[in-house]
């Protein structure tokens, strides 16, 4: 996904651009600009390739102002090239553009401007829309860069995050936010403001912000900020204090942010679980779900959208919740549920998990959930994003700036989150004895420490990941409620490292996949100690019958399982269901150390994006 940061102020816009896209770079693209407003002039740099190149561009050719807005963009339409790159020039280059998301009725909207002789000089969509604004600006806008913009927007159809200068506006910068193409955040300085199209990008410079709403357009100065809906009704906007602070975005001593975010999980873990639980009555606070308990009593349905890891973690969590506050379950994948027309009513709530809170499917089933009337509750981990502001209730993740576009903690967290939330509705539904729900909060209380203790483990890992990092597939399998984790160690493993990976049922082995088993295919079985260990010991020795290499979690003080696998990476023994979630973690450890060994870009895998805003 693209990323967008602007400055206006009285600094160095460019420096404060760069930087700001620096820290969006895991969000994934193929190439960078910069237009920087110097008086009358505007000054463009853009290049292919990573930002390096634009700074050596920009060093060779230095570009002076104090406004400015940059990009890196992820080709959608036309070729990664430099002629394609953001900013973009209108006609009369007067006006200059960066964007974000599609314009899904470019190609009419080109025509139209072909006919009136415009000329157009990149393969992109994004063209159009400066091209539109000059229209505006000379016909009936009198150069009113808002103006101009909110016309041009009202013709766009699709998702944008539109950011652009004018000449004829020197001290401001226009932004607007049309659907669910990433964010745009103002960030309010002292003397200066900030635009971007994700909070780390502008973070060490302000943690005060304010997020646009979809149909919603802005006009900043260095002096403040104006926002109105695109029918032109004023809104003020809600000043979000983002708890983020800079170094825990930075990398700090870590080779990779997705290393770094792995380690911070015992206190990521912390974060999540922290001001929540009273321990001496095992009542739980989440104030922000505005749920009461006759809501919660009359509920007879959750129904759980998410994609990817998100998607695992709410496997996971219908475990908790049927089993503690004994309501139905179902978890669905976003980009399912928006095309299923689903069944809902007022007994039935929609649960939303989402890291960023801003992928496109998750939010199209949250938005399906809403236009059928249920209540609608999301667990994010991006302060201020779309998923939190549109839901009726959330639960923050509280895991802090997750970069690396493979998600670890906010993984672990959204899982914790749903812990809590079962506990809740458990207390509101009355569906658990009080000293029961004591117990349960007691466990999770402990999972801190049980991480910790797993990932010293690491040096362990690294040698074991040294073994496999050559193989060309690898087989998870688990039962019940590690079984997503099976899933999600899988897609770990081949999202970073491009091995070919599956997770797998155990109890599924013999429908097919034990055809696969021989010598060349490591299995990874989570066999801990819990009700299914005994199913799972006899799925490793079908699996060893057949000469696969199996790779055992086991819980520590197992001296069977040695016996049976080739290899054993111990977890602490943990109440069941807190397994899944401390079983993850030598799961995303091997991932990490086999990609580490091919030598594979860890923080930015190919063709990934660490928020996906497009469908
Ligand atoms: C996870 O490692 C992947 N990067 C991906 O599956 C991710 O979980 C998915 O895109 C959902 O993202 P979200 O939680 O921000 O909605």
């Amino acid at each position: 996904m693209c990323g967008i940061v602007g400055y206006i102020g009285s600094h160095d816009a460019t420096s404060i651009i760069l930087d700001g896209l620096q820290r969006l770079e895991y969000r994934g693209y193929d190439s960078a600009g910069v237009a920087i407003m110097n008086g009358g002039d505007i000054q463009i740099a853009r290049d292919v390739g990573k930002l390096s190149n634009l700074r050596e561009r920009i060093a060779n050719n230095p570009l002076t102002g104090t406004t400015g807005i940059g990009h890196t963009r992820w080709a959608t339409h036309g070729v990664p090239s430099e002629q394609n790159a953001h900013p973009h020039l209108s006609m009369n280059e007067d006006f200059v553009i960066v964007h974000n998301g599609i314009v899904e009725n470019y190609l009419e909207l080109k025509d139209e401007l072909m006919a009136e002789g415009v000329e157009f000089r990149s393969e992109t969509d994004t063209e159009v829309i400066v091209h539109l604004i000059q229209l505006h600006a000379q016909n009936g806008a009198n150069n009113d860069l808002t103006e101009s913009t909110r016309r041009a927007a009202l013709q766009l159809r699709g998702a944008q995050a539109i950011v652009v200068m004018s000449k004829h506006a020197r001290d401001e910068i226009v932004a607007v936010r049309i659907g669910n193409a990433g964010g745009v955040a103002i960030g309010i300085g002292k003397g200066e403001n900030f635009i971007a199209s994700d909070i780390p990008a502008i973070l060490e410079h302000t943690r005060q912000m304010v997020f646009l709403e979809n149909r919603q357009i802005a006009t900043v100065t260095a002096r403040g900020y104006t926002v109105q809906s695109l029918d032109g009704t004023p809104i003020t906007p809600q000043i979000h204090d983002i708890p983020w602070n800079p170094v825990s975005a930075a990398r700090g001593e870590y080779k990779h942010f997705m290393q770094k975010e792995i380690f911070e999980q015992p206190q990521s873990l912390t974060d999540t679980i922290r001001g929540r639980i009273d321990f001496e009555h095992g009542t739980i606070t989440l104030p922000d779900l505005h749920l009461t308990p006759e809501y919660a009593q009359q509920l007879k349905r959750l129904v759980t959208v998410a994609c990817g890891t998100s998607y695992y973690s709410g496997l996971v969590g219908k475990f908790f919740i049927e089993r503690m506050a004994r309501l139905h379950v179902e978890v669905d994948y976003g980009s399912e549920y928006r095309y299923r027309d689903p069944i809902l009513d007022d007994n039935t709530a929609v649960l939303a998990i989402t890291q960023s809170g801003e992928t496109v499917d998750t939010l199209a089933a949250m938005e399906e959930a809403q236009e059928k009337g249920a209540s609608l509750w999301s667990i994010v981990n991006a302060i201020g994003s779309q998923a939190m502001r549109i839901a009726d209730g959330f639960i923050t993740m509280n895991a802090g700036p997750e970069i690396g576009v493979a998600s670890t903690k906010a993984f672990t967290s959204s899982i914790v989150d749903q812990y809590l939330l079962a506990l809740y509705l458990a207390q509101l539904r009355n569906t658990l004895p009080e000293e029961t729900r004591r117990q349960y909060a007691r466990d999770i209380a402990r999972l801190p420490d049980l991480a910790g203790r797993v990932l010293e483990q690491d040096s362990y890992i690294e040698e074991l990941a040294q073994n496999f990092y050559e193989v060309s597939d690898f087989l998870f399998i688990g039962r019940g409620i590690n079984y997503p984790i099976a899933l999600e160690g899988a897609l770990k493993l081949k999202e970073i490292s491009y091995i070919h990976a599956e997770g797998y049922p155990a109890g599924e082995m013999k429908h097919g996949p034990i055809a696969l088993i021989d010598e060349h295919l490591p299995v990874v079985a989570i066999a801990v100690k819990d009700a299914l260990y005994e199913k799972m010991i006899s799925q490793i020795e079908q699996a060893k019958a057949r000469g696969g290499i199996v790779i055992a979690v086991a819980t520590e003080g197992d001296d069977l399982i040695p016996s049976k696998a080739d290899h054993v990476i111990y977890i602490p023994e943990a109440p069941e269901m807190l397994n899944p979630i401390i079983a993850v973690l030598p799961l995303q450890l091997l991932a990490y150390h086999v990609a580490v060994w091919r030598g594979a870009d860890v923080d930015q895998p190919r063709n990934l994006a660490k928020s996906v805003t497009v469908e």
